[in-house]
């Protein structure tokens, strides 16, 4: 088998998660003056910076050149991905000898490289001058990184390995955490490159949406280990999606209270005693990203009565088919000179937020941080991210703008009980 060259890299770094700050910071910046040489291991330290940053230059490009030439992933990446769908999940059964859990860990061990592969070939075919950004090429070693230590794990074949395989996956759940910040900042910093805004859009959508499914496949696997009544590794039997609104209103209203002093009240109708079968884990992405929409919008058009803003109403409608949840503010709604783009990576007002005398007081007192930094906001991605996850889900997002007044987001997911259609994961 091929050494993993950028592991190597890693060990010569003495660490062995690539975001560490030491890392990050000489891996992102290395025409910097300051090269930080927090936990470099001696060799590095004997030499002068310059010197130890030209080795790791050299080390690099090695390790870039040999991305090119890998006959593994390129095999790998021939072979198409075997889907289940949540329901076969749920239905898969549990044997008191564990059995479960080591078929489980076989199907991920044949599965997460193929789908790797796929990633690592998506990051081949960017054009040059995106594939070269420092930020997006550090991912693409992340995926090349997890692909050699994936493959070069032996056969499982009992529960010793599976136990050993397990920790491998959550260390790379962990080393791949970022990764969506990464691609946010690194795609910012070459957009002026990109004429081809469907490129870039083609490009975010599948690779976010495939790394929600193999972090719901590795996540599923590691939950399995885990003894609750009321889930089937990532899958909740009877979720409440009341229960998962009031959780993510709780913390946006704690984000919005620390930027802008007070927050909205939510008020959730409609079938408010809903329970039925379904995966947590995406909601947990998209409901805090559009409930910090409306609250910031609510504030922000209610500067001057901060404690005084009109609520947030959170409406659940759920069916035979699907469940469909509606977040109304009233927020001034979104303006139709840019309601084209909300939707598009990258676009977010956080910006003019910040020009507003008004708010700047707001975010330089407060959250102490720049306009694109704001917990409140991010770099444009709740709203493409949320709407590419919900269609992953065989689902939808669509905003209606009510200009003047507010914005009515909806976000339809269909059951995934086994008795209609279902996605795949
Ligand atoms: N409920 C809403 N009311 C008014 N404007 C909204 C609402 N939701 C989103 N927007 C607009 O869409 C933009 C993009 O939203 P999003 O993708 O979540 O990125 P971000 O929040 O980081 O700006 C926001 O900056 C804001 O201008
Ligand atoms: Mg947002």
């Amino acid at each position: 088998m091929r050494p993993c060259v950028t592991g190597r890299a890693l060990e010569m770094l003495g660490c062995s998660n690539i975001n560490s700050p030491g890392v990050t910071r000489i891996l992102r910046s290395p025409m910097s003056k300051t090269i930080n040489l927090n936990g470099v291991n001696e060799r590095f330290r004997s030499t002068s910076s310059m010197q130890g940053y030209f080795e790791l230059a050299r080390e690099r490009s090695k390790t870039v050149a040999s991305f090119y030439n890998q006959s593994a992933i390129d095999a790998s990446a021939e072979k198409a991905s075997v889907r289940l769908t949540p329901a076969t999940l749920l239905y898969a059964g549990k044997s008191p000898d564990g059995h479960h859990v080591l078929s489980s860990a076989k199907y991920l061990q044949k599965e997460l490289p193929v789908r790797i592969a796929h990633r690592i070939k998506g990051f081949r075919s960017l054009p040059f001058i995106i594939g070269c950004n420092p930020t997006i090429l550090q991912v693409h070693e992340l995926y090349i990184r997890a692909y050699h230590m994936l493959c070069d794990f032996p056969a499982i074949k009992d529960q010793e390995t599976e136990t050993r395989y397990s920790t491998l996956v959550q260390q790379l759940l962990d080393d791949h955490k970022d990764v969506v910040t990464m691609l946010a900042e690194g795609f910012r910093e070459c957009r002026r490159h990109i004429q081809d805004e469907n490129l870039v859009r083609n490009f975010l959508d599948t690779t976010l949406t495939s790394r929600l499914g193999i972090r719901m496949l590795a996540t599923h696997h590691l939950a399995l280990h885990e003894e609750n009544a009321d889930f089937v590794g990532i899958i909740c039997r009877r979720l409440s999606p009341k229960k998962i609104i009031e959780k993510w209103v709780d913390f946006a209203g704690r984000l919005c209270e620390h930027q802008y002093g007070s927050a909205p009240r939510v008020r959730i109708n409609g079938h408010v005693a809903a329970r039925f079968p379904f995966i947590p884990l995406p909601l947990d992405y998209i409901l805090p990203e559009l409930l910090k929409n409306a609250m910031r919008a609510t504030m922000e058009s209610h500067l001057d009565t901060p404690y005084n803003v009109p609520d947030i109403v959170v409406t659940i409608a759920n069916n035979e088919t699907d469940f469909v949840i509606r977040i109304s503010d009233r927020g001034g709604g979104i303006p139709h000179s840019i309601l084209a783009k909300v939707m598009d990576y990258h676009f977010s007002t956080a910006e003019q937020s910040a020009q507003d005398p008004r708010m700047s007081n707001l975010f330089d007192s407060i959250t102490n941080s720049g306009p694109q930094s704001g917990p409140m906001h991010g770099f444009g991605f709740g709203l493409p991210t949320s709407r590419a996850y919900a269609e992953y889900l065989g689902g939808s997002l669509s905003v209606q703008s009510m200009q003047g007044i507010g914005t009515d987001v909806y976000l339809r997911l269909k059951h995934i009980d086994g008795k209609g259609e279902s996605f795949r994961l």
